[in-house]
This record gives structure tokens, C-alpha cells and sequence, in this order.
């Protein structure tokens, strides 16, 4: 950032073109004193501050919130999919864990694909095929083990008391569960809890969920991938036409990694390593950037989404050829993150004209060798900050609800290249080192995220919306640095996303000046207006100047930040 002048931001300044922009709402954040947990569901950011006032620290909270956003928002929230937490504890050590979903052993590189080669519809979306195998007991559990400190028991009663009391259905849950009710009948043999004709205000109980539960706090994580529960689980995927095994369950394991560290300015930024992208092109992005005044350019101006767009664009192309699981693909991570390569990346680049995507591929590096998540940010009385997104994938994941375990089953299956070259369900169009092998895992955009300045922490920052879901962390992290606004304004403001293919610049509606968007479609930029009503919904946490905090809880859902 280069600048010095502290400028108040005003949101609305399209004068003239005022009646044609919808209003974004302006309250300012919780502001607390000690500790803040900022999650898609108030019953679950509620949990985990209680967790913390019984002493708890931000892992026991966050094993708390996890689970109850399980409960509170099976949309996203779950026991069937996965994710992965970035932490910083208070002495300044910071890492993350990966409980990413892997794929069967079953799988093959093709198995989506029909004799001709084609991609066969709905097949890695949809149903039993789509289902990856569930990584996120495995990884509270890690968390609890390593840095836990109250017993599991406690952790664990006020999510199976929230399971058997019930949670109050909002007017937005009630709107999603009519939209997808017709895939829940066409997936699902049976019934399911969630073809009811539920209403806002409605409690919905969840006592098979509470059960599957009550067995993991009595017999530890086993009982997923071992006990009663693995049997039931494969079972049912099995005869609804899936490939996963006991075996399967029984091989998942988490894997604490080492995060993607990068400066921008006086910040350091801590982010998810691959398998997930959201780190490395994170990086890239604020990378390329750094160099350019955006201060001075002004918050969504024409030149700042100029740089941000064509910076995005060469980051996710590179992103589709490079990124993919770890374990098995060699990832050049350092030179896709250096200066040198970046600087280099961006040498084309004019205010001009739109670059095109045809003209940008993946860059060259010398290789010696080879959507519906949701995010929650938690920062306990301690010091110690955590950072999570947790998904089952699509909304409601594979729509597969198994009723005896009280629980959907994800469809990660679709973050795979089925066939390298085509998008899958985001848009996203992905290459060879995410293509399909057993036991690995698919190449994700979740991007939890730790923010440092001078040393000290900063915020903790993240957010759903599939392969928007870097973007919107870049957005937001730029919102407070380069553009001064708090935390809630930050979250607010008006959100856009450019990913290489389709070569577009998605807006929020109504939110963007049309004298922009014209400036901007002069340059040669085309721009999308119709595709994402909403992008991400981002919860954040951040460490105010007098040592207070500020959580950022986005209104585009029913989030909200708790605190004491
Ligand atoms: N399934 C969304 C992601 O992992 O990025």
C-alpha cells in the first residue's frame, strides 16, 4: 500500500446513479473485549463462546463450533464433508490442518466419464457417486488431541443438546430448503427430514443426528471410521449406488501441513497450503499487486478492479495446472509464489486493455521433479486464533441425506478434474494434477486465513462461495488494510471475481457503479452481473488498535459474532 493519508471510505459515492444501487446495510461489528467466535449460525457461534468462558481455548471452541455448525446449518455444516483450520497460537506458532475429504479406493481417473470420453451429467454432483470420503471427525479430533483442553464430553454436550432441543428455522434456511426439495426427492429412496414444508420460526429437531453424536463422545473418533456408525454409513452409500468401503473410512487420517506464509506491505499472511489453492493463489494475487497504489486508485474503481481482475486471471490459470493434492502431484510452490515469477507474470498487463484469457496460459517454471462451505473464525481470551472452512461441497453436498445417522453426505468428488480442461460445478476448469487416483485428495478453494502485523495478530479471516471463496479473503484483507474500513464494512462491501475461464467479471448486482461497469466494458472487460446474486459470505475477526475485537459477520447470510 503505498499511501499515507488516512481517508474515511464512503460506500456510496455514484452519485447519479444512486436509484439504480441497492443499499448495503452500514451496522458496525460486535466489538468485545476478550474473545469472539464468528460463525454462518448464532447457536453455533454461541456454542463456542461458551466453550471458551468455561475456559476453553480456541481449539476446544472450535471442535464445539464445527460440530454444532453441523446441526445449525446442515446446508453446509457437517459430519459428511471436510475442510481444513489455519491457526496462530498466542506465542506467535502458527500451522493448519487438512481433514480434506480423499477419494475411495474404488476411484479411477475416468470414473465420471462414459465409453465416448463425455462427462456423464449430475454423476460427480449428485448422489453416492459424488461422495468423497468424510475427513472432519478425523480432524477435530486431531485438533482436540494436540491442542484440546477441556474433555471431549464437555466439548461435545452442548452440540447433542442442540441436536435434541432443535434449531429455529430462518427465513433464508426456509427459502434454500424449498429450492433444493425437488433434489432431495429425486436423490433421496426415502423421505427425509428436510422434504417437510418447514417454515420460519419452525424448530427443527435433529434426535438421529443427536444419537450419532451421544456414540462419537462416548467411543472417540473410531466410532466414525470404525464403529457402529462406519458400518451404517457404508452401508447405506453402498446401496444407494456408491463405492465407498469400511476400508475407506478406516484408512482416513488428517494431516497437519505446513501453511503458505507470504508478506503484502508490513502484513504477513497465513493461509491454507494445497491440496488446497487458496494459499498459493492468495499469494500470487496480493503478489502482483503489491506493486500498484491501490489506496490511491480508490475502493472499486475502475483501476483497482483492473488490477485485482488481471492479477486474479493469472493466478487461477496457473492454479488449474499446477495445484492439486500434495501426496501425490510435485507442487513448485515457491517459485509460484515469488516475486521474480510474479513480477514477470504481470509484465503484460496495461491499463489499457483487457488482457485476454486465450492469451494466458499457466506460466512456465522449471519442475526439478516432477462453493456451498462454510467458514467460521474464532479468537479466545488467550490470544490464540484459529481460522476454519469446513463443506460438504455443493448445497446440501451430494443431497444424499442418511436418516439413521442424521446427516448429508458431500459431493467433493466434483472438485476432481473429471475430464482436465472441462469446469466443473464452480466454473472452475481444472488440469492433470487434479485428476482422479485413490485415496487422493481434490484440489479445494477454501482459504482460511490468519492475518499478522508487526508480529502481532491481526485477524482471522475466510469465507464460502467455491472458487470465489480466495477473492472475497483478498477483498476483504485489502477492504482494512488499503481502504481503512472496519471489519463489518469490510465484509459488507460490495464483492467481485474474475477466475481466468469464463473470461468475465462477476459482480454483485446493483452494488457497482454503471459508470464503472461501462468504463470497464470499454477496456475491453466483459462483465456478469446475473451469475452471483451473493459472493461469499465471509466471517471475520479482527484485533482492533486498543487490543479490543471486531467481528465482521456477513449479512449476506444469517452470520453472527458472539463474544464476551
Ligand atoms: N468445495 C469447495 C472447495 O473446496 O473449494
Amino acid at each position: 500500500m503505498k499511501k499515507s493519508i488516512a481517508s474515511i471510505f464512503i460506500l456510496f459515492l455514484f452519485l447519479g446513479c444512486k436509484s439504480t444501487l441497492t443499499t448495503i446495510p452500514q451496522k458496525k461489528g460486535l466489538v468485545t473485549e476478550h474473545a469472539m467466535v464468528v460463525s454462518a449460525r448464532e447457536e453455533a457461534s454461541k456454542i463456542g463462546i461458551d466453550i471458551l468462558k468455561l475456559g476453553g481455548n480456541a481449539f476446544d471452541a472450535m471442535v464445539a463450533t464445527e460440530l454444532a455448525l453441523a446441526v445449525a446449518y446442515p446446508y453446509a455444516g457437517n459430519l459428511g464433508g471436510g475442510g481444513f483450520m489455519v491457526y496462530r497460537q498466542s506465542n506467535g506458532n502458527i500451522g493448519s490442518i487438512d481433514y480434506r475429504e480423499i477419494a475411495p479406493l474404488a476411484a479411477t481417473k475416468n470414473m465420471y466419464l462414459d465409453a465416448e470420453g463425455n462427462i456423464i451429467p449430475n454423476k460427480s454432483t449428485q448422489g453416492a457417486m459424488a461422495i468423497g470420503v468424510p475427513g472432519t471427525i478425523a480432524g477435530v479430533f486431531a485438533v482436540h488431541e494436540k491442542f484440546g483442553t477441556l474433555p471431549i464430553e464437555t466439548i461435545l454436550k452442548p452440540v447433542i443438546t442442540l441436536a435434541k432441543k432443535g434449531v429455529i428455522v430462518t427465513s433464508k434456511q426456509e427459502a434454500r430448503i424449498k429450492e433444493y426439495q425437488p433434489l432431495f426427492r429425486k436423490i433421496n429412496k426415502d423421505s427425509i427430514i428436510f422434504d417437510r414444508p418447514w417454515k420460519t420460526n419452525d424448530t427443527i429437531k435433529y434426535p438421529a443426528l443427536a444419537r450419532t453424536l451421544e456414540r462419537i463422545m462416548l467411543n472417540g473418533k473410531d466410532e466414525f471410521y470404525k464403529g457402529e456408525t462406519a458400518k451404517i454409513l457404508t452401508q447405506f452409500i453402498q446401496e444407494n449406488g456408491g463405492i465407498i468401503t469400511e476400508d475407506d473410512l478406516a484408512n482416513y487420517k488428517a494431516v497437519w501441513r505446513t501453511p503458505v506464509v507470504f508478506r503484502y506491505d508490513d502484513l504477513k499472511i497465513i493461509s491454507m497450503a494445497p491440496p488446497s489453492s487458496g494459499g498459493v493463489c492468495l499469494a500470487q494475487i496480493m503478489t502482483m499487486i503489491e506493486p500498484f497504489d491501490l489506496h490511491k486508485f480508490g475502493h472499486n474503481s475502475v483501476k483497482s478492479i483492473q488490477v485485482i481482475t488481471e492479477a486474479e486471471r493469472r493466478a487461477y490459470a496457473d492454479r488449474s495446472h499446477f495445484l492439486g493434492d500434495p501426496d501425490f502431484v510435485n507442487i513448485p510452490t515457491d517459485s509460484l509464489i515469488s516475486y521474480t515469477y510474479l513480477t514477470e507474470r504481470m509484465s503484460d498487463f496495461s491499463f489499457k486493455k483487457a488482457t485476454s484469457s486465450q492469451a494466458i496460459s499457466h506460466g512456465t517454471i522449471d519442475i526439478i521433479e516432477s462453493d456451498e462451505t462454510t467458514h467460521y473464525s474464532i479468537i479466545d481470551q488467550f490470544g490464540n486464533a484459529i481460522s476454519a472452512t469446513t463443506t460438504l461441497n455443493g448445497a446440501y453436498g451430494s443431497k444424499l441425506y442418511c436418516s439413521e445417522l442424521g446427516f448429508f453426505l458431500n459431493n467433493e468428488m466434483d472438485d476432481f478434474s473429471s475430464k482436465p480442461g472441462v469446469p466443473n460445478m464452480f466454473g472452475v476448469t481444472g488440469g492433470e494434477a487434479n485428476s482422479i487416483a485413490p485415496q487422493k485428495r481434490m484440489l479445494s478453494s477454501m482459504t482460511p486465513t490468519i492475518v499478522e502485523k508487526d508480529g502481532n495478530l491481526l485477524m482471522s479471516v475466510g469465507t464460502p462461495g467455491g472458487s470465489t471463496i480466495i477473492t472475497s479473503v483478498l477483498q476483504t484483507i485489502l477492504n482494512v488494510h488499503e481502504f481503512n474500513m472496519s471489519m463489518q464494512e469490510a465484509v459488507n462491501a460490495p464483492r467481485f471475481h474474475h477466475q481466468w475461464l469464463p473470461d468475465e467479471i462477476r459482480m454483485e448486482p446493483k452494488l457497482f457503479s454503471p459508470t464503472t461497469i461501462n468504463k470497464l466494458k470499454k477496456l475491453g472487460y466483459v462483465i456478469n452481473e446475473k451469475d452471483s446474486p451473493v459472493i461469499g459470505k465471509v466471517d471475520g475477526i479482527l484485533v482492533l488498535k486498543d487490543k479490543g475485537l471486531e467481528g465482521g459477520a456477513d449479512y449476506r447470510g444469517d452470520d453472527t459474532a458472539v463474544g464476551f
